[in-house]
């Protein structure tokens, strides 16, 4: 029976090797979540942001109030891409993360099913809002430029990845009609914390010797 017991646990190393996916990370808000002040009375992970009816926004079917909030862009040394006017964005895609991570809206400030209880005092305070290092306020001039169209960009800029190699060789994503948009996740996958610390928090690429950028960057 012995080998039947390797057989059993090789069996459970590879699914436990396998994507790890949201459930006990850090994007799982319910009572199985990784954060301290994870919900005490709701135990469905999904419906902190997605809603299977009357959402809103309804693509991807969002069950979570919007940001109210004004965003300054980054302004940038020599961009080539023409950057939101303040009020205007940035993209419906990067609002559904700052719809948490602006630190305007509530965590469980959702439209359908009773707001969660959270707990406070950690990532989160009395009001539910984030307020550890993961909120990343409104003002985006000291972040990473998002929201615009990358092909605008490398039109003029000889030091960007051709779009049809980023997209053929990476798990980089672009969004709006075109598919050519750069958002929050480009870089980040929102639903996989990253089974290495290489990969996290979240990311679409590993970050090792700065693999991430230079799938964009020439450099
Ligand atoms: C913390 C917020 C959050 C949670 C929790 C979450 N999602 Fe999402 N989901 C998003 C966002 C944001 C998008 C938009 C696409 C993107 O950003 O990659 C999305 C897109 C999707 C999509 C469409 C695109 C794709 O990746 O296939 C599906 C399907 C989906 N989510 C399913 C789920 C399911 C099932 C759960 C629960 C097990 C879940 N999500 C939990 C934020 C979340
Ligand atoms: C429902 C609210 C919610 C939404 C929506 C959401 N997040 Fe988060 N996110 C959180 C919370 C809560 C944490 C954990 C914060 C902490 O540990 O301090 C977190 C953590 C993260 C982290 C890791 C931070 C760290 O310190 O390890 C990243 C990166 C991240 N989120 C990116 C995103 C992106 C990108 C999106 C949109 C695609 C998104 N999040 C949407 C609530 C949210
Ligand atoms: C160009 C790629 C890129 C884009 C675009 C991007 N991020 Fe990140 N983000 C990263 C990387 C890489 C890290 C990890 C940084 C590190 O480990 O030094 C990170 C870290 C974070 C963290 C953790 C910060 C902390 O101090 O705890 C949060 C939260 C986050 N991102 C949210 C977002 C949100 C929300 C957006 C869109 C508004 C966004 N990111 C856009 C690459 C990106
Ligand atoms: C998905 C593609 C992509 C990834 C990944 C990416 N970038 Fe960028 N980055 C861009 C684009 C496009 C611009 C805007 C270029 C322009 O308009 O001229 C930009 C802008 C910048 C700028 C500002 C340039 C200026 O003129 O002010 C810096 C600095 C930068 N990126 C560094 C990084 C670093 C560091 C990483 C990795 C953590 C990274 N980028 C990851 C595509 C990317």
């Amino acid at each position: 029976m012995k080998w039947l017991l390797v057989f059993t646990m090789g069996l459970i190393l590879i699914v436990s090797s396998a994507s790890a996916g949201i459930v006990g990370s850090k994007h799982d808000l319910s009572t199985s979540g990784a954060i301290t002040d994870k919900s005490t009375d709701q135990d469905r992970v999904c419906v902190f942001c997605h809603t299977p009816h009357n959402a809103n926004p309804a693509v991807p079917l969002w069950n979570r109030e919007m940001s109210a909030a004004t965003f300054t862009p980054y302004t940038g040394l020599d961009l080539d891409h023409t950057q939101w006017t303040s009020g205007t964005g940035p993209n419906e895609v990067s609002k559904l993360c700052l719809s948490c991570h602006d630190g305007t809206v509530a965590v469980n400030s959702l439209i359908n099913n009773a707001n969660p209880t959270m707990g406070s005092g950690n990532e989160l305070d009395a009001t539910g809002l984030l307020v550890s290092s993961a909120n990343i306020g409104t003002d985006f001039s000291n972040d990473h430029p998002i929201s615009f169209d990358y092909t605008q960009a490398q039109a003029t800029d000889g030091e960007l990845v051709d779009i049809a190699t980023v997209k053929s060789t990476s798990n980089i994503e672009f969004f709006g009609s075109g598919q050519t948009n750069m958002e929050c996740s480009s870089c980040h996958d929102v639903h996989e914390y990253g089974a290495t610390a290489d990969m996290q928090p979240f990311l679409n690429e590993s970050k090792a010797a700065s693999n991430l950028c230079l799938k964009c960057h020439v450099k």
